[in-house]
């Protein structure tokens, strides 16, 4: 049997995979499907220091080989995650990576230190790309703070200051060089990023000539962005020191060994669960078979393999 541990960042995971935040809840609901403990990590919904009733619907719309969603951060907020949450997902004994949201960089940092006293995250996923919020919009221009290397610098250098745990940043895809926010996130101090959030698109009914999604916009996901985030996933992982972790239409092992082919350190199953709800622990048993078929002794191995 390969060794599956990996360090992402200073957090040691039992094997290289978790879920992608949004998609997995707080990890309650998926362990009537599987036991969640074995996941090397359960990355939570975007936290919101307050709660958040997220956009109106409609707010998901399946498309070829993928979905779009507006769900606009809906979530349970601080105190009920700690109350309510918390104490399912520590009862598991599952390392937690609780993704974080806020407005501005003293929001983000708040949360941080929170979480981090009432032991509520083992590390913090800082959420710099969410599509889906009106108010993230405009600051200093950009659109989404990911968008501006600037900002991802300055938000990472404040949320990093505010914490000890191991911080990762998500990006979005949405730019024209992954490698420039990358840069950024890593120069502000953070111990990996995640690539990819979601792609912007939209759909139209053509019959009521009206947006398939309430919010007109959306975010794409699932197997439909998955060369793409492969691609940015290559990109930056030739620049950059520190580990990613990838998602991005990561539905089964075999496209999870791409991503660690790619650079990546640890995957992350997405939208996929809505479909298949143990997809990432069969994700977990096939990188093992995957190591084993390839004479890998440790999954590290696979890291930046991709032969030319
Ligand atoms: C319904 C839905 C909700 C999501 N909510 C969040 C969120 O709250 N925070 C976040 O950082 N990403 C969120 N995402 C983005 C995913 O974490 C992931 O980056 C993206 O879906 C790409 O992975 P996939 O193609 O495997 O789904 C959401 C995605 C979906 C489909």
């Amino acid at each position: 049997m390969a060794n599956l541990q990996i360090n992402l960042g200073g957090l040691v995971m039992k094997n290289p995979v978790t879920v992608a935040s949004g998609t997995f809840g707080y990890g309650q609901e998926y362990n009537d499907y599987f036991d969640i403990a074995r996941l090397g990590a359960v990355t939570t919904k975007s936290l919101t220091l307050k709660p958040r009733a997220g956009n109106k619907p409609p707010r998901i719309y399946e498309t070829p080989a993928g979905m779009l969603n507006a769900i606009g951060l809906q979530n349970v907020g601080l105190d009920v995650y700690l109350e309510q949450k918390l104490p399912f997902l520590r009862s598991k004994g599952v390392p937690i990576i609780a993704n974080i949201y806020g407005h501005g960089p003293e929001e983000y940092a708040e949360m941080a230190r929170k979480l981090e006293a009432a032991g509520g995250a083992d590390a913090f996923e800082a959420n710099l790309s969410c599509p889906n919020v009106h108010d993230a919009r405009n600051v200093k221009g950009a659109a989404l703070v990911s968008q501006s290397p600037e900002l991802v610098a300055e938000y990472t250098k404040i949320i990093r200051s505010a914490t000890k745990l191991p911080l990762y940043v998500k990006l979005s895809p949405n730019v024209a060089n992954i490698c420039e926010p990358a840069l950024a996130a890593q120069e502000g101090g953070a111990d990996a990023v995640s690539l990819i959030n979601t792609l912007l698109g939209m759909a139209i009914d053509p019959e009521t000539r009206r947006p398939r999604l309430k919010n007109i916009v959306g975010g794409l996901s699932g197997p439909a962005i998955r060369p793409v985030a492969l691609k940015m996933v290559w990109d930056a992982a030739r620049v950059l020191k520190v580990p990613i972790i990838a998602m991005g239409g990561i539905c089964n092992a075999s496209d999870a060994i791409q991503f660690f082919l790619a650079g990546a350190t640890a995957v992350a199953a997405g939208c996929i669960s809505f479909r298949t709800p143990d997809a990432a622990a069969q994700m977990v048993d096939g990188i093992a078979a995957y190591c084993e078929r390839h004479g890998a002794a440790d999954v590290k191995e696979l890291i930046g393999a991709m032969e030319l």
